[in-house]
């Protein structure tokens, strides 16, 4: 049998777009797929872990043997992240979580009438910004591993660097979502994982799953070091 490293140990995923509802009809999403976020679901299953994957807008079903809770929009699943984490080991924010939602949530389909519409759109809370700070205020020992994405188009490093500190995560998984055979939709990845001192390892194109695989590997070390340290 395979090792099971995991095992006994809990894990929270996010997966997939949100989705920001402008009337009952209508709403703003994104392109993500949910497929990186199933991937580490079934990569912790399979070492062992409890998983609960909390998903937005998602293309297919979730893997089974994972508990499902889902989370329409970013406060939606902001709520079922805050709710579970003193009992999470590990979170994994693979959600692409909108930054914005309408202003005004119509309770009536709107009607065609003027030649221009103008949606109004409010900041959405930072869900990954908003577990760092709970973390930051935690004793060590008593906190969730955290893991972070960051999807972006240029300087990379300097990004996933940025991104890291300010929102007090452990790990960030970085991919250019400009190339080919990443991100958005692909069935494979190609990403770099930094950790607060800098790159960790470059994983290069390959099966979102074996990059969840890798990912996870990373972050058990880490997470055992530094609670051994
Ligand atoms: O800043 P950016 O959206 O690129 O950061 C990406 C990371 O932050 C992802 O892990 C994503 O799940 C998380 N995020 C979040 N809440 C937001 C926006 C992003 O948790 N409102």
């Amino acid at each position: 049998a395979r090792p099971k490293p995991l095992a006994e140990k809990r894990v929270l995923i996010t997966a997939g777009g949100t989705i920001e509802r402008i009337d009952p009809v209508r709403y703003v999403t994104n392109d993500s797929s949910g497929k990186m976020g199933y991937a580490f679901a079934e990569a912790a299953r399979e070492l062992g872990a409890e998983v609960t994957l909390v998903c937005a807008r998602t293309d297919g079903p979730p893997p089974g043997g994972v508990a499902v809770v889902t989370a329409e929009s970013a406060e939606e699943m902001l709520e079922a992240v805050m709710s579970r984490l003193t009992e999470s080991d590990y979170i994994v924010k693979a959600a692409a979580v909108a930054d914005y939602r309408p202003l005004h949530r119509f309770d009536a389909k709107i009607k065609k009438s003027a030649d221009t519409l103008t949606l109004e759109l409010v900041k959405n809370p930072d869900i990954l910004q908003t577990i760092g700070e709970w973390k930051a205020a935690r004793p060590a020992g008593s906190r969730p591993y955290v893991i972070g994405f960051a999807a972006e188009t240029n300087d990379l490093e300097k990004h996933a660097l940025d991104k890291l500190h300010r929102k007090k995560c452990d790990l960030i998984v970085a991919n250019d979502v400009s190339a080919v055979g990443a991100g958005f939709g692909s069935e494979t990845n190609i990403v770099s994982v930094y950790g607060a001192e800098g790159l960790v390892e470059n994983i290069p194109q390959t099966a979102k799953r074996l990059v969840a695989e890798r990912v996870l590997a990373i972050a058990i070390d880490r997470a055992n070091r530094e609670t051994a340290a």
